[in-house]
């Protein structure tokens, strides 16, 4: 090329949780067997949704309408259900104007990164989740900038941290929270919001709230949502359909703008994210038009419930494997559906090993590791070469943390103690091989 082709951000866009899947897949042409606990997809894990809500999709398909493109912020009456499902929480009052439907979360998330200044900085929880924290540095073209969830305290946010990096860091703009938590699985408790809030006061910023699964909660825990907490500071929802119907093929998200007209800066922001999306048309109709169908059927609550109830019990499974590896810190979970798995200091080494029966993915394993690597990246690889399950090293979720993320959402009880049994073999074989 006759010019410099990529820009200097591009790099920090590089996506860890799909990289192990290569490895899988090259090991599943060997022959063996993998269980994918990488990836929070749970259709994928064989979740089926019930026949009442293909139903009513199934009508929908059958309407020419559906076919089309709609507003450019999305349907009138959906933005008008969802307006008024925000304003029964009694927080903050919004009208269907403050909504604007994307092509799923992903594509919301890195459209709102994307036109905010570049020394303008939004800092976000660490363990980070790539989408956001990428989208983030990129835009900024720098690393990310974060404050720390601490594993000692439940995952809680380190606020002394959070405190003095906004404090002496005049370039940040904003607090992001994922509530429930990817990848941690931590749901923010109340004051903890209240005092975000109260930060985002004192230092005039606004708060990014994603929360896709915030009707994902388990173990009689409620995520309270941004728009019952935020008073009058300037902010955004973020939410979707993607893990809770769960339909994320249907790639179908929206922000919620809060206090738009609070701040003339932040008033731009909104504007230019509708401006931007009436450049593309629309996002996808058809499940848009879903939404207030199935959202509003009496049935919804209750099969929300019995999914909550089944990822509840899935974390109880988990736990009883993995609460006395002594080399590990783990945690329970309240919402979303991951566990991060903490390897307790020095409980990792460049020489620990695994093996696997087969002489040829041996072969590949010595090519994958070197002593370079992050430690816990390379248990990550020896678990898969030697037991086929596939997790997801901490170390990509910008974390100084060593560890790894499990799911909960392998919907086969028996198959999850498998797992499970493997990933605790594995754990104490490697730590005290050598
Ligand atoms: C916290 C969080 N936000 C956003 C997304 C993206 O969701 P979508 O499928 O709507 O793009 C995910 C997907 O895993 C997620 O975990």
């Amino acid at each position: 090329m006759r010019q410099k082709l990529l820009y200097e951000g591009a790099e920090q866009l590089e996506y860890e949780i799909r990289n192990i899947v290569k490895k899988a897949e090259q090991i599943e042409k060997l022959g063996q067997t993998i269980y994918w606990e990488n990836i929070g997809d749970p259709i994928q894990k064989n979740a089926s949704l019930p026949k009442w809500i293909k139903d009513i999709i199934t009508g929908l398909v059958q309407e020419d309408k559906s076919y089309g493109y709609c507003h450019s912020k999305g349907i009138l009456e959906t933005r008008q259900f969802l307006a008024k499902q925000t304003n029964e929480l009694s927080g903050i009052q919004i009208t269907e104007d403050d909504i604007l439907f994307f092509n799923g979360l992903g594509d919301a998330i890195s459209k709102l990164y994307q036109f905010i200044h570049p020394s303008s900085r939004i800092i976000g929880p660490s363990p980070a989740y790539a989408t956001h924290s990428s989208a983030e540095a990129a835009h900024a073209n720098a690393g990310p900038l974060t404050y720390k969830l601490d594993p000692d305290n439940d995952w809680n946010p380190d606020f002394e941290d959070l405190y003095n990096q906004v404090k002496y860091n005049s370039n940040i703009i904003g607090i992001l929270i994922i509530n429930p938590d990817n990848p941690t699985g931590m749901v923010y408790p109340k004051e903890s919001l209240e005092k975000i809030v109260a930060l985002a006061g004192e230092f005039n910023l606004m708060i990014i709230s994603d929360e896709i699964y915030n009707r994902v909660t388990y173990h009689n825990t409620k995520a309270y949502a941004l728009a019952e907490v935020i008073n009058d500071i300037p902010g955004i929802a973020l939410k979707g359909i993607s893990k809770e119907l769960p339909w994320p093929g249907a790639r179908c998200g929206w922000m919620e703008f809060y206090n738009r007209e609070s701040d003339q800066e932040f008033s731009r922001l909104c504007h230019t994210l509708e401006d931007v999306k009436m450049t593309e048309v629309c996002a996808t109709t058809l499940p848009q038009k879903a939404i207030p169908l199935i959202w509003s059927d009496p049935r919804y609550p209750m099969y929300r419930e019995e999914r909550n109830l089944a990822i509840g019990r899935r974390g109880k499974i988990i736990a009883e494997h993995l609460k006395d590896v002594t080399e590990i810190k783990f945690n329970e979970t309240f919402g979303a559906f991951y566990n991060t798995i903490v390897f307790k200091d020095g409980s990792l080494k460049s020489n620990q090993f695994l093996s696997s029966d087969q002489p040829e993915i041996n072969t590949l394993l010595n090519q994958w590791t070197d002593n370079e690597m992050a430690l816990d990246k390379r248990f990550t690889y020896y678990l898969l070469a030697a037991t086929g399950v596939c997790v997801v090293p901490l170390s990509s979720f910008h974390s100084d943390l060593l560890g790894f993320r499990v799911t909960l959402l392998e919907e086969d009880e028996d198959l999850l103690n498998t797992i499970f049994g493997k990933i605790k073999s594995a754990l104490i074989s490697y730590c005290r091989s050598v």
